[in-house]
């Protein structure tokens, strides 16, 4: 079977509601045409993010029953530490509330009062960067120049560019850059992965001179899985061994387990270092907590735990991947211009492609993301100039990002192929009228950050 069907059976439901047309329409005027302003209630399929969104399993949920809530050495603490040291490898594992605490974590503690240090990677995510710009640091995005043509058909759009890697070790010198990162999947490239080639590969150019390697894991297993299925000597691994191999070359790790982890709210650093570890310790326990639960509940760490198990099996990630293909191989059957290969949690619209009369300053994604939900009830999000578009603070000028995107990205375990087959079947027919669609502009934008509060307006 091409599109291998769900490997479960559905045990409680949560009923959502199918609005009328007449009921969209006021609900996105008074969203300002911003999605992000929407009551979750008015929304059929929601494809925001795929971040906390997971539906948990019977196994889950009977761990959080068992939840032990001792401020000091639960043991769900225990049992989220083995299950981590058995897939990831690294020996000091510090609990967080989601990714990003670990990323100031990490990056406060190796970048504040240092100026001018960098940091590489493939493709920082945005709070990745922000939390390394925050820190005093530069953060530099080397992914593959074939990972900027959303047309071009390559197994792994994800990887670092090693000549670019090597260049700018060279230019700036090694002792200005602490860590060097790698993202898997590739969030901010659409969501492909990189290869264990060349994950090798960067561990061995950092390590030559001495600088640490640490990978974003958000999404490690859907990379492990691409792995095993595209690159040769992997296709009898199993995704654990997989992982393992991964996570061998890197001295630590961050992770929102909002993603791979299965669960709602949850993340952890992790490495081998233990100055660094008894550091970040220190900072933690300021911020998020004592060590055995740093910010979580001791029933949230028995669900990491068991979802960070259950992620691995390969029937889940077979029918997971090929949902996501599906709905990229339906639009692209139907001349839906959208980002190729489809990647791991999500599929990307091309907007500029999708509304080419539109032009980057009437923000065409913004137009396409109204569309969906007034047509459809669908709410994705605007991934071009409404969140990167930005002015030169000397001449003025606007500059707009390479590529206009609208990303559905796919909650795990939680819609099913027919919600899938809807999603498809409407952005087709949306795409038959898409000369209708009219461009936006702005009535309110905030100073930074300005997607996630902006007012819209249609253009006559
Ligand atoms: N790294 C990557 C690659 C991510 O995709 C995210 C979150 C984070 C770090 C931060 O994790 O949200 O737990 O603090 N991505 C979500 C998304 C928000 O919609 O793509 P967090």
């Amino acid at each position: 079977m091409k599109y291998p069907p769900e490997p479960f059976r559905i045990k409680t439901i949560e009923a959502i509601s199918r609005t009328t047309d007449w009921e969209r329409l006021a609900v996105i005027q008074d969203a300002g045409f911003n999605v992000f302003n929407i009551p979750a209630e008015k929304i059929y399929i929601d494809l925001l993010t795929d971040s906390g969104t997971s539906a948990m399993s019977d196994n889950q949920w009977a761990g959080m029953m068992i939840g032990d809530e001792s401020y000091a050495g639960s043991k769900n603490y225990f049992h989220f530490e083995k299950v981590v040291h058995k897939i990831f490898g690294f020996k000091y594992v510090i609990p967080t509330h989601q990714g990003r605490v670990a990323e100031n974590l990490l990056f406060s503690t190796i970048l504040k009062g240092k100026e001018g240090l960098v940091i590489p990677n493939n493709n920082h995510f945005d709070t990745t960067r922000a939390n390394v710009e925050y820190n005093g640091g530069i953060a530099v995005d080397l992914v593959v120049d074939i990972a900027k043509d959303t047309q071009a058909l390559d197994d792994f759009k994800g990887n670092i560019d090693l000549n670019k890697l090597a260049k700018l070790i060279d230019e700036v010198g090694a002792g200005r850059i602490p860590i060097g990162m790698l993202t898997i999947t590739n969030n901010s490239g659409g969501g492909q992965p990189v290869s264990m080639a060349n994950i090798k590969a960067t561990s061995e150019l950092l390590h030559k001179h001495d600088i640490p390697f640490f990978i974003d894991a958000c999404r490690f297993a859907e990379n492990a899985y691409f792995i095993k299925m595209r690159e040769n000597g992997y296709r009898e691994k199993s995704i654990l061994d997989i992982a393992n191999e991964m996570f061998s070359y890197a001295d630590g790790c961050t992770m929102s387990a909002k993603k791979d982890g299965l669960v709602n709210m949850g993340g952890f650093f992790a490495t081998n270092n233990q100055e660094l570890a008894q550091q970040i310790t220190n900072r933690l326990i300021l911020i998020e907590g004592f060590p055995t639960y740093g910010g979580l509940a001791g029933r949230d760490m028995e669900a990491i735990a068991r979802g960070l198990e259950e992620v691995l099996h390969e029937d889940y990630l077979a029918y997971r991947i090929s949902q996501v293909e599906e709905l990229g191989d339906r639009l692209i059957e139907a001349g839906v211009p959208i980002l190729r290969p489809a990647g791991g949690h999500a599929i990307y619209l091309d907007a500029k492609n999708f509304l080419p009369h539109i032009p980057q300053s009437q923000f065409p994604g913004i137009a396409l993301t109204v569309s969906l939900y007034t047509h459809a009830g669908i709410r994705a999000v605007e991934i071009g100039s409404l969140m990167f578009a930005h002015d030169d603070p000397e001449t003025g000028k606007t500059h707009y990002p390479d590529l206009e995107l609208v990303r559905l990205a796919i909650p795990r375990r939680v819609y099913t192929n027919s919600q899938m087959e809807y999603v498809a079947e409407n952005i087709i027919e949306i795409y038959e009228v898409r000369n209708e669609i009219r461009g936006y502009e702005i009535e309110y934008e905030a100073a930074v950050l300005r997607h996630f509060t902006a007012r819209l307006k249609p253009l006559a």
